[in-house]
């Protein structure tokens, strides 16, 4: 029996790649979307995906996302919160319109759908929950106060959620990603972005199956020891204890 997979935000980036490689695996999987109907369309022909539209930052959205899925592929046992914003400024210049956005998108989304979810695997004994955060999450940037505080707070959520449903055959896990050859990089201004790479001790962009790997790594059946954990890909940019 294939195991069933949702990742949020799926269809393109990161989260393409986790699709992809979750897929490849022999998951169902189910790849949730904002609005792209052309990078949905694609992945769902191309990797064979069930794509599902919503937005995450609505519980409503969420709850019946949650549904069609199941419905479609049966019950989910792998839930990827992977779907994110930025929204760039320094807080001076920041709008409240910004900072809300990144928090309801990136923070407020991960109640809306592990909310929708944990129940379920409650009862079935059997979860993987993982959750996309960021060195920013860790480190922190300049113009990022948001992007910051949203990408700390999932790893203060996955540590508290992990002890919750340990017992419950349900692992909760975070991944940290440094900046990865994607859409949302590429959007940083050249200079600063340059500034950046020359940053990081491996000397390149991180690509994104190299974080949809660890995803695997995470939800596997097998990886039921590891909950609670914070798994940096980052090139070494930074190194935290
Ligand atoms: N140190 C201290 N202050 C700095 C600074 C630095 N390195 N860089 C900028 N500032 C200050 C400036 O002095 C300026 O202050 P004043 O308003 O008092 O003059 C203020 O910040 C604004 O600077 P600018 O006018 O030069 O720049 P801006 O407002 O057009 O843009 C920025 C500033 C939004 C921070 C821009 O530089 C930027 O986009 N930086 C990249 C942020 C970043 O790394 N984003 C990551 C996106 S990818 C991602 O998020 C994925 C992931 O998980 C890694």
């Amino acid at each position: 029996m294939s195991r069933v997979a949702f990742v949020t935000g799926g269809t393109r980036g990161i989260g393409r790649a986790i699709s992809a490689r979750l897929r490849a695996a022999g998951y169902k999987v189910a790849a949730g979307y904002a609005g792209n109907e052309v990078a949905a369309n694609a992945a769902a022909t191309e990797l064979g995906l069930f794509v599902v539209k919503g937005n995450v930052s609505s519980f409503a959205d969420c709850a019946t996302a949650v549904k069609t899925v199941e419905a479609e592929l049966g019950n989910i046992d792998v839930l990827v919160n992977n779907a994110g914003i930025t929204r760039d400024a320094v807080l001076h210049r920041m709008t409240e319109a910004q900072w809300n956005e990144v928090i309801h998108v990136n923070l407020a989304s991960i109640f809306n759908m592990t909310r929708n979810v944990i129940e379920g695997m409650r009862e079935r004994n059997y979860g993987r929950i993982v959750n996309i955060s960021s060195i920013n999450g860790q480190k922190g940037q300049i113009g990022q106060t948001n992007y910051s505080a949203a990408k700390a707070g999932m790893i203060g959520f996955s540590k508290a959620l992990a002890q919750e449903n340990a017992k419950k055959g349900i692992t909760v896990n975070t991944i940290c990603p440094g900046y990865i050859d994607t859409e949302m990089v590429s959007a940083v201004p050249k200079a600063v972005l340059d500034q950046i790479i020359a940053g990081i001790p491996v000397g390149r962009l991180g690509m994104a199956d190299e974080i949809a790997r660890c995803v695997a790594f995470l939800a596997a059946e097998d990886a039921g020891f590891i909950t609670g954990a914070t798994l940096t890909a980052n090139g070494g940019q930074y190194i935290s204890g």
